[in-house]
């Protein structure tokens, strides 16, 4: 099996009718998923996205990824959130973390757009010296600010190194098929165009030309990828809450929230993991995080935080429950030596993979949490490899949706996101908002 789940690190947090007693509701999830009939229901492209997509759109997207890795030494990738953070998680689960230093034969890939810092960006300009630059901008909408200050900086300097016809044939935007601002720009300028369709949000866009055009770019099968996303949309969409692993993850988390364990913490145990659990926490933050409800989704990579924030875990407030992915083959390892004079006394450890220690370090964490009060969920996958993502990608989607419904809310939307962009543009003085930035300053220290 290509990924397991199991919930025997949880049984003793358990009774026996915690599961059962959610069957219905799991089953009304499913239906609701099914039909089409849920809230947020337009939004549910990314359900069959994996056997139902532009088939032409997917060989231009090869192609512009082929171009790239003949043409660019550094690709920047411009999006924020959903444009975001499924391309990054995937190169860095396919890749590890230190892609940009190993490529050989494909470009870095640089992500701009994701944060509003003057000292990111520059950075990133002072790298692009000298080197051959292209653009992958990314925003449904075409109007968010962190990506869109970012693109106008990016574009200018392209459009000064490259003068305006080639700069246009470095940038590639991936936007609404449409609307909106950048797509008016795009077509202005001639760029090639890339689609978001109108069913899929954003933290749901990974398998959309939002994560394909740099997962493809990085030089990783993208066909494996839709394989393994293909498999999963059949295997986790069985109406059965002990058959579907998907299903009963769902019910898990939700079980034990209502068990007063609010928060769930993602546990890894690789590095090239790390971005995948950045990928989760919006999936799950912004699908469950309303209404005043929601697990609250957090993250550690062990055993790095297990000298930070293990102490916690182990001790600190019962208010959690561990979901820990484990990976079985990343493809690469290291073998510890057999030393003659042992001065570091690690001779029992030589002629052991460091996978090995680690997979020991996995199993003696999951049973001191147990013992803490912790319930452990583990999800396994057998390699790092591109089929196994796809399914992962789907799993955790999959599981989301029915997460949201059983906690009674709209997966699909966000509105909570817009204040913060209310307040920003009232006191940077956008037109429009005028009353409310005398209101604001009002309340200001400063
Ligand atoms: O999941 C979401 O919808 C958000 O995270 C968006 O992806 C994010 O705000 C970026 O939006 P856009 O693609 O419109 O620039």
């Amino acid at each position: 099996m290509a990924l397991t789940f199991n919930s025997h690190y949880a049984k003793a947090f358990l009774r026996p009718n915690d599961l059962a007693g959610l069957e219905p509701s799991v089953y009304l999830a499913h239906d609701l998923l099914e039909s089409k009939t849920g809230l947020g229901n337009d939004f549910l492209g990314w359900t069959t996205l994996p056997t139902d997509y532009d088939h032409e759109e997917f060989g231009r997207i090869k192609k512009a990824a082929e171009k790239i890795r003949r043409d660019t030494d550094i690709l920047i990738v411009i999006g924020i959130g959903g444009s975001y953070l499924g391309a990054r998680a995937a190169i860095e689960f396919l890749k590890g973390p230190y892609y940009n230093q190993l490529a050989k034969d494909g470009p870095q890939i640089y992500f701009a757009g994701n944060s509003i810092s003057g000292s990111y960006l520059s950075d990133i300009l002072e790298m692009c010296k000298g080197k051959r630059v292209s653009l992958n901008i990314i925003s449904k909408s075409g109007t968010t600010t962190e990506p869109a200050v970012a693109f106008r900086v990016l574009r200018r300097y392209l459009e000064e190194q490259y003068g305006e016809a080639e700069a246009a044939s470095r940038i590639y935007c991936t936007t609404d098929r449409a609307r909106g601002t950048l797509l008016q720009l795009a077509k202005e300028k001639g760029y090639e165009c890339f689609v978001i369709p109108d069913d899929v949000g954003g933290r749901f866009s990974v398998l959309t030309a939002v994560g394909l055009l740099p997962i493809a770019a990085a030089g990783a099968d993208i066909d494996a990828l839709m394989a393994g996303a293909a498999a999963a949309q059949k295997e986790y969409n069985l109406r059965s809450l002990s058959d579907n692993p998907c299903y009963t993850y769902a019910a898990l988390r939700n079980a034990f929230y209502r068990k007063g364990k609010e928060v769930e913490l993602l546990v890894s145990y690789e590095p090239r993991f790390t971005m995948m659990s950045e990928w989760f926490k919006q999936l799950y933050g912004e699908s469950e995080g309303k209404d005043h409800k929601g697990l609250f989704p957090a993250s550690v990579t062990f055993s790095t935080d297990l000298h930070s924030m293990g102490q916690f875990i182990q001790d600190g407030t019962r208010l959690m429950f561990e979901t820990v992915v484990t990976i079985g083959d990343t493809g690469c390892d290291v073998t510890i030596e057999e030393e003659q004079n042992n001065g570091d006394g690690l001779n029992f450890l030589s002629g052991r993979t460091m996978t090995e220690v680690n997979e020991k370090a996995f199993l003696g964490t999951v049973l001191a949490h147990t013992d803490g009060g912790v319930p452990n969920l583990v999800i396994h996958v057998d390699r790092a490899d591109e089929e196994n993502l796809g399914r992962l990608i789907y799993f955790f989607e999959k599981a989301c949706a029915i997460s949201g419904y059983l906690l009674g809310v709209n997966p699909f939307d966000q509105p909570g996101v817009e204040s913060y962009k209310k307040n920003m543009f009232a006191l940077l003085g956008k037109p429009g908002y005028d009353e409310q930035k005398a209101e604001l300053e009002a309340r200001l220290l400063v």
